[in-house]
């Protein structure tokens, strides 16, 4: 088959390029414009990236029209019901559903590097007790790269592959410390006989005096958060870890690099906006006016949990987090928790909403997994932590498959600018 070609013609020179059409296995195809500066002197513009794919991948596929959401090829809403996160960890980084012995091995590795250096604990106390959690993760998970340079020869692939295991094994163990300091408990080392979610519960809620039982239904609701937060394609804090990466970074401060872009309320910080957003409409006949301010353009406040790039749709993860919210609450014995109805009830009155409606504005993953974290007693400045605990394999997956990549080179925007054109400078004392 000859190549599929797009012809691009400047109308003010006559000049024309064509440019090679990408094809991917599903999802709309892309416009090679690699040569259209060279050939035509132009770039393309697009602020936000809504038209631009930056790389291949085969990790995660998203169909937005349809609400699909696939990790190499499996429906989410299988792995939700079937798998396991470390599970989902071993396919998003190798590819493919480990075998049993794979399986056991991977989870062996990464139980048993759980435990952090003694000196990266002591980095803690260098912030201030009230810091916000997301603050220290950025600090300390960057520091780790000054404590395992054992493994950071980014050029070969057994020192990415051991970094990777180090941060999916290290990064609960890392959030939970944070979260301890914060609160001024000592630190609760990792049990390597439990389970991935099970150890996080216990480094968060266990104090020495006493002994501690993980909750079965805590550790359920944690891995189906965790599974599905694992990976999302190229959103911001992902590229924000490929961009960094690009430069040759090791993947320490690549992560935490991606850390810091997950923390703002647009993008995974949302969790714990949701929460705010429902704890302060103290009554569910506040929510029409409120949904009129999300409406209003003259008003910052938007409807947070709501609207996606991609999604035009619900949000598969959302969907999947509504029920659990309910089989969760019904367990507790919360069946009627007051955040709850009023989330189910803000969905309701704005599915009817033309402004929601025409602009295909859905909840997406955040409305409801805080629901689900504050049910299990996750504090709320840790909600996001969670989300970067989650997210760190697709971080370090999405990385990992840049460092093979033949394609890869540093990434480095273009702008068009829009400053003063060449002017001279003028001596402070002639200045009027
Ligand atoms: N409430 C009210 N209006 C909204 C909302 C919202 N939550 N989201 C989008 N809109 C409106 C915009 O004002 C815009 O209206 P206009 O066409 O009249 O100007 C239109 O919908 C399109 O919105 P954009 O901001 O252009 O969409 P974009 O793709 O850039 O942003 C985003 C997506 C950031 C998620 C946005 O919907 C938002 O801010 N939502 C609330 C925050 C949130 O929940 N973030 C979590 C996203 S999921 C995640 O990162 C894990």
């Amino acid at each position: 088959m000859s190549q599929e070609t797009v012809t691009i013609i400047d109308n003010t020179t006559g000049k024309r390029v064509e440019l090679p059409i990408v094809r991917g296995t599903q999802g709309p195809a892309g416009i090679d414009v690699r040569t259209l500066n060279r050939e035509l002197g132009l770039l393309t513009f697009d602020p936000g990236f809504l038209s631009t794919a930056h790389c291949r991948s085969a990790l995660t596929f998203i169909d937005g029209e349809q609400g699909v959401l696939l990790y190499r090829g499996y429906p989410i809403e299988q792995l939700a019901a079937q798998s396991s996160y470390l599970e989902v960890c071993y396919l998003l980084l190798y590819g493919d559903l480990p075998t049993k012995p794979q399986m056991r091995e991977f989870q062996s590795i990464i139980l048993h590097h759980t435990m952090v250096h003694e000196g990266l604990r002591r980095f803690y106390s260098g912030f201030r007790h009230d810091a916000h959690p997301m603050a220290i993760m950025v600090g300390v998970v960057g520091a780790l790269s000054a404590f395992y340079h054992d493994s950071t020869d980014i050029h070969d692939p057994r020192h990415r592959e051991i970094s990777a295991h180090r941060l999916i094994a290290k990064m609960p163990t890392i959030a939970a410390d944070s979260y301890k300091y914060s609160i001024g408990q000592p630190f609760i080392y990792p049990d390597n006989a439990l389970g991935y979610a099970e150890n996080f519960l216990r480094t968060m809620f266990a104090v020495p005096a006493e002994p501690y039982k993980v909750k079965p239904a805590a550790a359920r609701a944690l891995e189906l958060f965790l599974i599905l937060h694992a990976d999302h394609e190229q959103n911001a804090s992902t590229a924000t870890v490929r961009l960094a990466g690009s430069s040759g970074a090791n993947p320490f401060a690549c992560i935490s690099a991606g850390i810091g872009a997950l923390w703002g309320p647009a993008h995974g910080g949302a969790n714990e906006a949701v929460i705010r957003m429902l704890e302060t409409i103290r009554d569910p006949a506040e929510i029409p006016q409120y949904i009129t301010r999300a409406k209003d353009k003259d008003d910052a406040f938007r409807l947070m949990g709501f609207g996606h790039r991609i999604y035009k749709q619900y949000d598969p993860r959302a969907k999947i987090l509504r029920q659990a919210c309910h089989d969760l609450l019904k367990e507790i014995g919360a069946e009627h928790q007051p955040l709850f109805e009023t989330a189910l009830e803000l969905e309701r009155i704005a599915l009817q909403d033309d402004y929601f409606l025409e602009r295909r504005l859905y909840p997406n993953v955040d409305f409801y997994s805080g629901i689900i974290l504050k049910a299990i007693g996750i504090p709320i400045p840790m909600f996001t932590v969670l989300f970067a605990m989650a997210r760190t394999v697709g971080w370090v997956a999405q990385w990992m498959e840049m460092m093979e990549d033949a394609e890869q080179r540093i990434g480095r925007p273009r702008q068009i600018y829009v400053g003063p054109a060449r002017r001279d400078y003028m001596p402070l004392e002639e200045r009027e």
